[in-house]
């Protein structure tokens, strides 16, 4: 029999966060952001649950070409554009809308003689300093792209840094230069994620671009998708494997990280860094076992981890443990982990099995 690794997709829960999206943003478009594989939970499962949005978002071309490989007709935008000479023709044949961020990039579609498609993407660096160009140089970028011969619309869009400080004052301060750097430009204007749909309402403007909520998990570590209206999209699963008693003062996995402070029944369960569950946990990670919450005990290995199964009575081989999902939250999980939960969903490995449900 396989190994009773799964990561359960739950379809509907993801109809359901893009509608609890277009609930925070009432008056926007949403642009549905599907990259590394809509986010660790496989795009070929969530796409149909996403054939409301008015427009999917992907980091590269193959994420694009999966798309329309998977039947999608839904107009889908290049995040980084153009990359290597070649993408112009590909991303034609696909009909990718593009963000242009670089002045190179409006070369590019200029020795091209046209667009992809009748639609740009015009990114402007209003603060984060990644992608985008600055305000001078996006108002020539505008002009020489509206030139173009089949370019109707050239959108004006920015990212934020900090949408989901606290502090509001850098985002606000974004937003105040991008509205500046567009004024008198035509163009429809999209700013938010995920984080300044739930907490910056002002960014909404044209478009939204809603990425982690989609999958059911909050933006900011403190807080749940459970307690935002979402509903978690994955719950990730193994089952026990052995059950073993430790004596006091013994060491459990490897380095001996965890010394058993009395007797203890120590629980095996089938997972590891080698299935993506990081190896940096700590101990004391909850992992739920039938009803109990057992912590972690001892390093993470590749295909394994040990758990205290000392209070829970009753707990066999082969009971199923779950290492986040509904009432486990994966943001609580990512903060034993030292990381965000958008870390933990996108690095499931392929030996992890997804079934949808
Ligand atoms: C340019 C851009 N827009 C939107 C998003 C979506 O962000 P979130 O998942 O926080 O909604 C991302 C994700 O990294 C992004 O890079």
């Amino acid at each position: 029999m396989a190994r009773n690794t799964l990561a359960r997709i739950d379809v509907d829960a993801v109809a359901h966060n893009l509608a609890r999206v277009r609930q925070l943003a009432p008056n926007s478009r949403v642009m549905a952001v599907v990259k590394a594989d809509a986010y660790g939970h496989r795009l070929d499962l969530c796409l149909p649950a996403l054939a409301a949005a008015d427009m999917l978002a992907v980091a590269t071309l193959e994420e694009a070409r999966a798309i329309r490989r998977l039947g999608s007709n839904l107009p889908v935008l290049l995040l980084e554009g153009l990359i290597h000479d070649g993408d112009l023709s590909v991303a034609a044949d696909l009909g990718l809308e593009l963000t242009i961020h670089h002045p190179a990039q409006v070369r590019a579609l200029e020795q091209f003689g046209t667009a992809p498609t009748p639609r740009l993407w015009l990114k402007l660096d209003t603060g984060m300093h990644r992608l985008g160009m600055d305000a001078a140089s996006a108002r020539q970028a505008h002009r020489q792209l509206l030139a173009l011969p089949g370019v109707h619309q050239v959108n004006l869009v920015t990212h934020f840094a900090s949408a989901d400080a606290e502090e509001p004052t850098a985002t606000r301060e974004q937003m105040h230069r991008f509205r500046e750097a567009t004024s008198g430009l035509t163009g429809e204007l999209c700013m938010a994620n995920s984080a300044a749909i739930l907490g910056h309402p002002d960014s909404h403007a044209d478009w939204v671009r809603a990425g982690i909520l989609l999958y059911g998990v909050s933006p900011h570590p403190d807080r749940t998708g459970e307690s935002l209206g979402l509903k978690p999209v994955m719950t990730l699963t193994t089952e026990l494997i052995a059950i073993n008693e430790v004596s006091r003062g013994e060491r459990i996995g490897y380095g001996g990280r965890f010394t058993a402070p009395a007797d203890m029944r120590i629980g095996v369960a089938g997972i590891g860094y080698g299935d993506g569950y990081p190896r940096s946990l700590a101990d004391g990670t909850p992992v739920r076992v039938g009803d109990y919450r057992c912590p972690l005990v001892g390093r993470v290995s590749m295909d394994m981890i040990t758990l205290d199964v000392s209070a829970a009575p009753g707990v066999k081989i082969g009971d199923r443990v779950v290492l986040w999902g509904p009432g486990l939250p994966v943001e609580h999980i990512a903060r034993y982990a030292d990381t965000i939960a958008y870390e933990l969903v996108c690095r499931i490995t392929r030996r992890v099995r997804y079934r949808a449900f």
